[in-house]
C-alpha cells in the first residue's frame, strides 16, 4: 500500500484571465486530500471515497467504477470526481509503462469538491504520486505537476491552466504563466475561507467569460486589468529589494495585498463568476475589517478567501446568512507529501 497526500489552494490572485495568459498566484492550504493506492493482480481500478467534503455533503460509494454510486451530490460533481481519478490512473500508468496496471484507491478528502479549493487538483496530484510509487516507479514533483495538469486538461477537455496543480504539487504561494510555473515568497497570510456548500461548473464558468470577451472587446481590457493586480500583487507578496513594497512592513504589505484582492473580485463579478452567496460572504468579510476579500476558484458557488488576522472576518462569516462553513487555513508549505 502506498500513501500520497496534497494540499488544496485559494487564488489570491489571477483566476479565469489565467486561462487566456495572463499570471495568477495559488497557495497551497492545510486542507488536503489523501489518495492510498494498493496494486492488484488484475487490471481492475476499484475506488472508494470515503469523505470527498467537508460536512455540507458527503460521498460515500465502493465498487467498480462502473457501479453508479450512492450518492447525496448531484451526479455530475461525482463524475467529475471519478474523471479525475480514472485520468491520475491512465498517467500513472503511462508513467511507469504499465498499461494493465490494475488498483485498489481510497480517497479522504478535506476539501470541499467542485468549491474553488482545488479539490480535484489535489485528488489528481496524490493519486498519480501514490500509484507511481505503488509501481515502484517515484516520479520527480516537476512531472507529477506535468502530468496531474494533462490529467486535469483531459477531464476539463483542454480548459484548465497549470495553476492548481503545480500549486498542489509543490506547495507555498506560487506564480504561474502559461507554461511558467514557479514558487514564490509570501509572508504568513492570516487567510479566512467562507464557504456556502455549493459548487460551481468550472467548464461552464470558463466558456461563460469566454464568450463574453467573444461579445466584448472591453472584456479583453478586465482580464488584461486582472493581470495587472496579478503583477501589482506579487510586488507586496515577494518584494525586490530596491522596490517599493520593501519599505513596507508586513502588516502594511498584507494590507495591500487584501486592497488588491477585493479589486480582483470586483472583476471577476463584472465578468459574471460570482454570485449572491459568494457576493455575501465577500462584503460580510469586508464589513467586519477584513483587509480584503474575494472570490476564489472558478466561482459560481463555493468558497471566498478573506484577510484578517482578527478573529472577526471568521465570526462574521459563520453568521452570514449563505455561509455554511468558515475555517482559518494555514499556507501549506509542503505539497505532495508521501505517507506510506
Ligand atoms: O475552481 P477551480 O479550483 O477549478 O479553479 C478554476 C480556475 C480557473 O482559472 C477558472 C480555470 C483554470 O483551470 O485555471
Amino acid at each position: 500500500m502506498t500513501v500520497s497526500s496534497a494540499p488544496g489552494k485559494v487564488y489570491l490572485f489571477g483566476e479565469h484571465a489565467v486561462v487566456y495568459g495572463e499570471p495568477a498566484v495559488p497557495c497551497a492550504i492545510e486542507r488536503r486530500a489523501t489518495v492510498r493506492v494498493e496494486a492488484r493482480d488484475d487490471d481492475h481500478v476499484r475506488v472508494s471515497a470515503t469523505d470527498l467534503s467537508l460536512d455540507g455533503f458527503t460521498v460515500e460509494y465502493a465498487g467498480s467504477t462502473d457501479d453508479r454510486p450512492d450518492v447525496d451530490v448531484p451526479a455530475s460533481l461525482v463524475e467529475a470526481a471519478m474523471g479525475y481519478i480514472d485520468a491520475a490512473v491512465e498517467q500513472a500508468r503511462d508513467a511507469a509503462d504499465a498499461p494493465d496496471a490494475g488498483f485498489d484507491i481510497t480517497v479522504e478528502s478535506e476539501i470541499p469538491l467542485g468549491a474553488g479549493l482545488g479539490s480535484s487538483a489535489a485528488v489528481t496530484v496524490a493519486g498519480i504520486d501514490a500509484a507511481t510509487r505503488e509501481l515502484g516507479h517515484a516520479i520527480p514533483i516537476e512531472e507529477i505537476a506535468d502530468r496531474a495538469y494533462r490529467a486535469e486538461s483531459n477531464v476539463q477537455e483542454g480548459q484548465a491552466s497549470r495553476a492548481d496543480t503545480f500549486c498542489s504539487a509543490v506547495g507555498g504561494a506560487v506564480r504561474v504563466e502559461g507554461d511558467d510555473c514557479r514558487r514564490i515568497d509570501a509572508p504568513d497570510l492570516p487567510i479566512v475561507v467562507g464557504f456556502d456548500g455549493g459548487a460551481g461548473d468550472t467548464g461552464e464558468l470558463v466558456a461563460g467569460v469566454r464568450a463574453l470577451k467573444e461579445q466584448y472587446g472591453f472584456a479583453n481590457d478586465t482580464i488584461g486589468t486582472i493581470g495587472d493586480i496579478v503583477r501589482t500583487g506579487e510586488r507586496y507578496l515577494d518584494p525586490d529589494p530596491e522596490g517599493p513594497a520593501a519599505t513596507l512592513d508586513e502588516t502594511e504589505r498584507i494590507e495591500e495585498i487584501g486592497r488588491l484582492m477585493d479589486f480582483n473580485h470586483g472583476l471577476l463579478e463584472s465578468l459574471g463568476v460570482s454570485s449572491r452567496s459568494l457576493d455575501s460572504m465577500v462584503w460580510a468579510a469586508r464589513e467586519a475589517g477584513a483587509h480584503g476579500a474575494k472570490l476564489t476558484g472558478a466561482g459560481g458557488g463555493g468558497c471566498i478567501a478573506a484577510l484578517d488576522p482578527t478573529p472577526e472576518t471568521l465570526t462574521a462569516l459563520r453568521f452570514t446568512p449563505g455561509c455554511e462553513e468558515a475555517f482559518r487555513a494555514e499556507l501549506a508549505a509542503d505539497g505532495v507529501r508521501r505517507l506510506e
